[in-house]
């Protein structure tokens, strides 16, 4: 049974972070999507706000669940008995950082291995930064997240309707 966990901030969750669930659900028997619970960062949308728009994304994919975790990844995924870390790669710039997280994971917790999706092509430039980023001024961030997470996000940053950018 290979049971991952794909963890992450996901705020808010994005198109490119969608591409990797899909395709890792596809590679694994069971995949958690680990929405974490960081106190220290000021985040966009509360923890249960970013697990029920996950949800609500992947209700459909019925090997996916979704959760919320605190504290240290490994301890989590010890937890839940999962033994693969899925993260998506996007650019050179994501490896050292990357690699330098999967290595650690690895000595606190031996079983556990780091499997790197690329992203695909149309995301590669795509981050929650940048969507946030974007949307704090009005910019158009329609090709990036769903749809149905368009307004909620420009709401966030009290964007006036009026002034919202929307690809015709
Ligand atoms: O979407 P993000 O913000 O790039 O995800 C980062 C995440 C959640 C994978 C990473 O910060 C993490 O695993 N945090 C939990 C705390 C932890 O285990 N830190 C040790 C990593 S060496």
């Amino acid at each position: 049974m290979k049971r991952a966990i794909y963890p992450g901030s996901f705020d808010p969750l994005t198109n490119g972070h969608m591409d990797i669930i899909v395709r890792s659900a596809a590679i694994v028997d069971e995949l958690y999507v680990g929405v974490l619970n960081n106190r220290a960062k000021n985040s966009l949308f509360s923890v249960d706000e970013r697990v029920s728009m996950i949800k609500e994304m992947t209700e459909t994919i019925s090997n996916v669940k979704v959760v919320s975790f605190d504290g240290l990844l490994v301890d989590f995924a010890r937890e839940i008995q999962a033994n693969i870390i899925i993260r998506g790669l996007r650019a050179v710039t994501d490896f050292e950082y990357e690699l330098q997280i999967a290595q650690t994971n690895h000595v606190e917790y031996n079983e556990i291995e780091t499997i790197f999706l690329t992203t695909s092509l149309q995301y590669s430039y795509l981050s929650s930064t940048i969507v946030k980023e974007f949307a704090a001024y009005g910019g158009d961030i329609s090709q990036f997240v769903a749809p149905q997470f368009v307004d909620r996000i420009y709401d966030k940053y009290g964007i006036d309707p009026e002034k919202r950018c929307r690809k015709q």
